[in-house]
């Protein structure tokens, strides 16, 4: 039975309906041609980022009217219960404290009458003297070489967060050491890694806060086991394996030395961990000080989202913007197109972030909702995705608001690329908020040299609907202070989404049916023996994996 909850039955919610009635004819161009500071309107700074907003469809009236939405939805309050630690995250009694973990003010932060702030640089403190002892060759391998190649195992939060930001700071890695990303659960990939390391000179760390997932589990005993196979004995292993998670017992069993184990907390949601020493693999690459300045840039994005009147708060806006498009526009996708290499990893490291966040169908008391949440993140660096998927951007039946996000200086200043990326950028969501009118596009094709006749037959292949809206990031250069503004940000943003939607953006019981019936599946890949009871379906599938093996 669909719950009608407070959102829709609110005031802003109702006048926002009929609000987009009446807007949603509207085109874009004619707001920009009636005023011309439009750009400077709808254009926020924070932290060191500029968010240009003014490629919205909104007006002064409809920003009244979603802010009146995050009021009427108490979001000051909730965004406030958030940082001060209360357990927002319901259904698991905790807190979502990733804020702690970048917090450079002298507020003490309280979980069970427990100040944590002490525990959280203590871990700072710790992890600065290993990276020190690994960069300055102190902590050496087994046959006393210095270590050349790190490898993080981990999935999920315990991955994407520390991969987007050592691609994104790839300029500030010390080149001696290699980092190396073991997620996924295959053969090819486990293989592909090893084969190009000596375990004389690897450092692993097993990163996963609960140390009970199974890829994770199974990528450290194969690397264990390789390490043990290729000149490693047992007792080295303390020398070249190291963890960070919050199950000490289980990581002490695997046979890591408790002092070689970094602590995660249960306050920390695993996608909000990079801030934590999950961020382990990054510190080594880019150097404990570079570290900090990352916390610092996203210290510089809580104080602003958690202090900033709604109307200037940028994580509040790029919520509401978002919410005005899942659920007054019918949209069910969002795009993000970075146009800097370094950041190409952020499309998957968001879709973690967004999708297992606000991929939510119930509120957080338990009601079915009776709206849309969470839409479906996806995106590509560009100019890549421009010759790929923004053809459907441009003409397609379905419109997917998209973020632009863009360094305006790069760190490889070479001939004039760097223009060129941007003049893509901006290209792309001029072509996106103007399109291409009948009118233009025959004037275009008459200018070919075809007939009138021809054109008008062409024409509608070429006309471009334009009015598809897109923010617009940027800030002067990916540094690790700007990377740690940009990642709390989109944070941030989230939250106050799940805020407005009553969800719990910190919890993923979704992800569990998945783990549940995994074992049970492989008990029946691995034997030919029993038939399987599970759907028709997984039954021959199992099947063709026993013939396709030659098991049968
Ligand atoms: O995919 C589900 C999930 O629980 C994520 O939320 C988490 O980031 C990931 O698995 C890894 O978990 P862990 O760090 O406990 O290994």
């Amino acid at each position: 039975m669909a719950y009608t909850g407070s959102l829709t039955q609110s005031d802003a919610w109702k006048d926002l309906a009929e609000h987009h009635e009446k807007i949603r004819n509207i085109h874009m161009r004619d707001w920009f041609a009636e005023d011309p500071n439009r750009f400077h309107n709808f254009h926020l700074e924070a932290a060191g980022l500029s968010l240009d907003y003014s490629k919205n469809r909104v007006t002064k009236d409809t920003m009244s009217m979603l802010l009146r939405l995050a009021q009427e939805q108490d979001l000051s309050t909730k965004i406030q219960a958030m940082f001060d630690g209360e357990a927002i995250n319901r259904s698991e009694n905790r807190p979502a404290l990733h804020t702690a973990l970048r917090n450079f003010s002298d507020r003490d932060i309280f979980v069970d009458g427990e100040n944590i702030m002490p525990e959280v640089r203590e871990t700072v403190h710790r992890m600065e003297e290993f990276c020190w002892k690994i960069r300055r060759n102190q902590w050496r391998g087994y046959t006393n070489r210095p270590f050349t190649d790190v490898v993080s195992i981990g999935i999920g939060g315990s991955f994407l967060g520390p991969k987007l930001a050592s691609s994104a700071l790839k300029p500030y890695w010390d080149s001696r050491l290699s980092i190396h990303y073991l997620a996924n659960i295959d053969g090819s990939h486990i293989t592909e890694i090893l084969k190009r390391l000596d375990p004389a000179t690897t450092l692993f760390i097993i990163q996963s806060k609960s140390f009970g997932t199974q890829e994770t589990l199974k990528n450290a005993n194969a690397c264990r086991q390789w390490f043990l196979d290729n000149g490693g004995t047992e007792d080295d292993l303390s020398k070249h394996f190291t963890a960070v998670s919050s199950n000490i017992e289980k990581a002490t069993a695997f046979g890591i030395d408790e002092e070689n184990i970094f602590p995660m907390w249960d306050w920390v949601g695993g996608r909000y961990s990079l801030w934590s020493a999950i961020g382990l693999p990054l510190a080594l690459a880019i150097g404990i000080d570079n570290f900090r300045e990352l916390l610092r840039g996203a210290h510089d994005m809580d104080e602003h989202f958690r202090t900033a009147p709604l109307d200037q708060n940028m994580p509040v806006i790029m919520a509401l913007l978002g919410a005005w498009y899942v659920n007054f526009f019918g949209v069910n996708s969002h795009a993000i197109l970075p146009y800097d290499h370094y950041l190409r990893s952020l499309p998957a490291y968001l879709q973690q972030l967004d999708m297992e966040s606000n991929g939510k169908r119930v509120s957080i008391d338990g009601n079915v909702l009776d709206y849309d949440t969470g839409p479906i993140i996806w995106g590509g660096v560009g100019t890549n995705g421009q010759h790929a998927f923004h053809q459907l951007l441009h003409q397609g039946t379905h419109f997917s608001p998209c973020d632009f996000i863009m360094p305006m200086t790069s760190h490889n200043p070479i001939d004039n690329f760097h223009a060129m990326l941007v003049s893509n950028c901006l290209s792309q969501s001029q072509a996106l908020l103007q399109g291409k009118s009948e009118e233009q596009a025959i004037n275009e094709i008459l200018a070919t040299g075809k007939s009138k006749a021809e054109a008008i037959v062409l024409a509608p292949q070429k006309i471009i609907p334009g009015n598809r809206p897109s923010n617009t990031l940027y800030f002067q250069k990916s540094t690790p202070r700007s990377i740690g503004a940009l990642i709390a940000l989109y944070e941030h943003k989230v939250a106050a989404q799940g805020m407005i939607w009553g969800v719990n953006s910190f919890d993923q019981w979704g992800v569990e049916l998945g783990k549940q019936l995994g074992d049970k599946v492989l008990g029946a890949l691995e034997s030919t023996d029993k038939g399987n009871d599970f759907d028709g379906s997984t039954n021959g599938l199992i099947q063709a994996f026993h013939q396709m093996q030659g098991l049968l």
